[in-house]
């Protein structure tokens, strides 16, 4: 091999050798690998010049060359590993750890106010030796409307319009259908004495609707209980759940599944009684209905009507939850703002 080629060769590596020891940060160290072994760097260029030699020098220059990169790489690295020492020691003597402040602390999370509302009327309920049952949302015709005495077709169904799947079903449109599944399940016979809570679905939107919402749902039925139970029961369980004494009153109404049937009217908390927004000017907000089991929903579960009678009643979560809180709008309860869930 030519000697000048040798010489070339060594002194590349001198001064590349050199170039890696003056590269004083990993960046510097970083331009000074794309010097040499970039994709045009200094001693790839020779590595391709191999090719175009005759074929009596490749050999030895080829070595050569290889050497030259093998030394290079191993500098190279020892290179970077010091210098990643040096810049993590820089940085570790840079920042300071006050060991003795204190924590920064984890953000909890609240309880939904109509969950603590749930929950509470749970607790209740479970005290007076009511048990919880629970049913699907999505449900079918059978269960949400039939079975209740609503048959298609029938006024009631149009207060209560809903979602429906295209196989039939719906989103359920009240939690009445799990008194007719507790009822129906197998062995179950009177007494009953069950409450329950679930979401429900229907088409409303206002400041005292939301297209979903939480009812829960209360069953008794025994052969002695009469409708001066479920007053009783209605009128103490709302006094211990708002911790005052409260006005209810009973309005007639109509349901299929109850006869007779009232809905339960509360005096409006935000302007005791003297009329406001939220209860339209009127002193009282609905928050339930309710009546004495209709014979005909015993009988489709296999229940003698005559010899037991039932009472029922349908109650309004949110609407408890914007009353015990005095939320001005139902709908704020599901939009999600942070500002306004934290409150609780
Ligand atoms: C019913 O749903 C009956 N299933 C109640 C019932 C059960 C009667 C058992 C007899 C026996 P109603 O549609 O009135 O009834 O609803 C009951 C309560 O749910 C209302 O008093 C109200 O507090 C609440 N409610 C109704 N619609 C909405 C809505 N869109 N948003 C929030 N709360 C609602
Ligand atoms: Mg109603």
């Amino acid at each position: 091999m030519a000697d000048f080629k040798h010489k070339e060769i060594e002194q590349l590596l001198v001064r590349a050798l050199q170039a890696i020891s003056n590269s004083n940060t990993i960046l510097e160290l970083e331009d000074t690998r794309v010097k040499f072994i970039g994709k045009n760097g200094e001693l790839t260029l020779k590595q391709k010049t191999i090719g175009t030699l005759p074929a009596t020098e490749r050999p030895q220059f080829g070595e050569e060359v290889n050497k030259a990169r093998n030394a290079f790489d191993s500098a190279f690295q020892e290179k970077t590993a010091q210098l990643q020492q040096q810049e993590l020691e820089a940085k570790l003597n840079a920042s300071t750890v006050d060991v003795t402040l204190p924590g920064r602390g984890m953000p909890l999370g609240t309880l939904h106010p109509v969950t603590k509302t749930r929950l509470r009327l749970e607790q209740i309920f479970k005290s007076a030796g009511f048990i919880v049952a629970s049913g699907p949302e999505i449900e079918d015709d059978y269960h949400n409307f039939e079975a209740l005495n609503i048959p298609a077709h029938h006024p009631a169904r149009a207060m209560q319009d809903t979602f429906y799947f295209a196989d039939g079903k719906l989103l359920r449109t009240h939690t009445s259908p799990v008194q007719i599944r507790v009822m129906q399940s197998k062995g179950a016979k009177p007494p009953f004495r069950l409450i329950a809570p679930g979401r429900v679905y229907r088409c409303d939107s206002d400041i005292t609707h939301t297209p979903m919402f939480h009812q829960i749902e209360g069953l008794v039925v025994d052969d002695t209980t009469t409708i001066a139970n479920l007053k009783a029961t209605l009128q103490n369980l709302l006094q211990v759940f708002f911790e005052q004494p409260v006005n209810i009153r009973l309005r007639s109404s109509y349901f299929p599944f109850t006869e007779p049937s009232a809905e339960v009217d509360m005096e409006c908390t935000a302007c005791k009684g003297s009329g406001c927004r939220i209860c339209s000017n009127t002193g009282w907000l609905e928050i339930l209905g309710c009546g004495m089991v209709h014979p005909k929903v015993l009988e489709n579960c296999g229940i003698d009507s005559e010899k037991y009678t039932g009472w029922a009643f349908g109650m309004g979560i949110d609407r408890l939850a914007m009353l015990r809180y005095g939320i001005p709008d139902l709908r704020m309860m599901f939009e999600n703002d942070l500002r306004f869930l934290a409150q609780f």
